[in-house]
């Protein structure tokens, strides 16, 4: 008894913490489910893809499981089923949360389902069969181990041989490191059938401008000033916007990235009465969505290799001096810069939940939940958002990636651009089965990485047998 105590005290304890609770419309099991992991992105600090990945697969595994219940006729609840797919699918990526948060959290929301003990049974067996099915369906995504080495040596390469409008590594004195991440290209996408064919044939109008060109002073100037660390004309509005959107910045930021503010918007803007099956497929779609888009988003990444702020504006070009101590508000020089990661999340999610209203006039206000840094002594907290559109949200993340240096103009549009397309295309072709491919496992087969030989010239990467 005292243990049950304990475990409902926890589950009290997560719905209090979490800062979000007073704002869900939609109330459910699945939603619940979502809490919980926007609670994990915030504890582990996750990356964008990694946070839609447990985002997303946790309502497929929901998904999945309603619908062999609804294909069965089980003796069971939808609830439960939802329930357990869940935890089974929560508890595969994060073994190291089942005793103190998980099974907690399965234990008292199953007190509050009153079920029978064949009703749990069944439920589990069936959540765990099709979560354990989505888990073994990834294990075959050659994204990362195959793809480092080449990319970084791309790199390397060119380190000595710099080229005006290409991606390198820039030396910073302590700071954060030039490391490279290269998460998604050539990456397993769930309904797109390949990144690569997908942009040869619908984005052939793509790019970053030359260097020199005239479109480049355009992006140029368009930067050089509300990107700058230190310029005079930054605004707290401009601060916050950027601290909000990047994430992890500040109290009051997002919980690090565009991932949690548009699940957090979906769980503000989803009416009360919404069904647990349209939450775990609106869900889903929003992952999947993000994450096929993020795919295409890593192949223009690493096939353009463009120059970040810091690294143009430091090194200068043809038409502009040097600028050695330009810095760009906040930090970051992971990858390279066109297109915009942040902003393609917001036009892929963005374009999601417009085809699932059928309107784009949604207003509704947001919360950040990063609760700053712990050492941190920063005053400046940023308070809830409002925004009169699922497009503002859109707008705000352009210009937080602006305000931050981070993003030329041209990037931030082609990202939201991009997410919106390949949303579209996902949501039109969502029951299409995929492709199983004809290709061995990327075990047997090489990445080949090079970068360009001058900007504008797009060299994906490839696999070769
Ligand atoms: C960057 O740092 C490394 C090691 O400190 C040094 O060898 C290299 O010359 C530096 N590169 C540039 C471009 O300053
Ligand atoms: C970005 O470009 C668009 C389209 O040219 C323009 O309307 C907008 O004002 C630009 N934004 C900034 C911050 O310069
Ligand atoms: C915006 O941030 C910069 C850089 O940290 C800071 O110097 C400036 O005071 C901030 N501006 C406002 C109005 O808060
Ligand atoms: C950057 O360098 C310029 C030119 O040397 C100087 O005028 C300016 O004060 C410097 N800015 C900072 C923030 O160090
Ligand atoms: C925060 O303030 C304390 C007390 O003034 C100071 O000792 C500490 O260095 C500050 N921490 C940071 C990260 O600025």
């Amino acid at each position: 008894m005292a243990l049950c105590t304990g475990l409902l005290l926890t589950f009290l304890t997560l719905i209090a913490l979490g800062q979000l609770a007073p704002t869900i419309a939609a109330d459910n099991v699945a939603v619940q489910w979502n809490l919980l992991v926007s609670q994990f992105v915030c504890t582990h600090n996750m990356q964008p893809t990694e946070s839609n990945f447990l985002y997303l697969q946790t309502a497929l595994a929901q998904w999945h499981a309603l619908l062999a219940l609804k294909d069965t006729g089980a003796c069971t609840t939808d609830e439960a089923v939802v329930a357990f797919a869940s935890r089974a699918l929560l508890a595969a990526y994060l073994p190291f949360e089942e005793d103190n948060t998980i099974d907690p959290f399965l234990d008292a929301q199953l007190q509050t389902l009153h079920l029978t003990r064949s009703q749990k049974r069944l439920a589990q067996s069936m959540g765990e069969a099709v979560a354990l099915d989505i888990v073994a369906r990834r294990l075959k995504d050659p994204r990362r181990t195959f793809t480092y080495g080449p990319t970084r040596e791309a790199v390397d390469e060119r380190e000595n041989d710099p080229t005006p409008g290409l991606y390198r590594f820039l030396n910073y004195t302590g700071n954060t490191p030039s490391l490279i991440i290269q998460r998604s290209a050539l990456g397993q996408t769930f309904v797109l059938p390949n990144a690569l064919a997908y942009i040869e044939e619908n984005l052939k109008h793509f790019g970053p401008p030359k260097v020199p060109s005239p479109e480049w002073d355009v992006e140029y100037e368009q930067l050089v000033k509300i990107g700058r660390d230190n310029w005079k004309g930054r605004t707290k509005e401009m601060n916050q916007t950027a601290g909000f959107i990047f994430g992890s910045q500040q109290k009051g930021s997002l919980c690090r990235s565009p991932v949690d503010f548009w699940f957090a918007i979906a769980r503000t803007v989803l009416p009360p009465k919404t069904s647990l099956y349209d939450t775990a497929l609106l869900f889903s779609k929003l992952g999947v969505a993000i994450h096929d888009s993020r795919v295409v988003l890593s192949t223009l990444q690493y096939g353009f290799w463009y120059w970040r702020p810091p690294t143009a504006f430091r090194a200068g070009d043809a038409n502009h001096k040097p600028i050695p101590n330009w810095s760009q508000y906040i930090l970051w020089n992971t990858h390279p810069e066109y297109p915009s990661g942040a902003t393609t999340i917001s036009g892929s999610a963005g374009a999601v939940m417009e085809l699932y209203f059928g309107k784009t006039d949604v207003p509704f206000t947001i919360q950040g939940t990063y609760p700053g840094p712990a050492c941190g002594n920063s005053t400046d907290v940023i308070g809830p958002r409002h925004y009169k559109s699922f497009a503002a949200a859109v707008e705000d993340t352009k210009l937080g990636r602006m305000y931050a240096g981070a993003h030329y103009n041209i990037s931030v549009r082609h990202g939201a651009e991009l997410g919106a397309k390949v949303a579209n295309y996902i949501w039109k072709n969502w029951g299409m089965s995929t492709p199983s491919g004809i290709l061995p496992a990327s075990a047997y087969l090489n990445v080949v990485s090079k970068q360009p030989s001058k900007a504008g010239e797009f060299r994906p990467l490839k696999l070769e047998y």
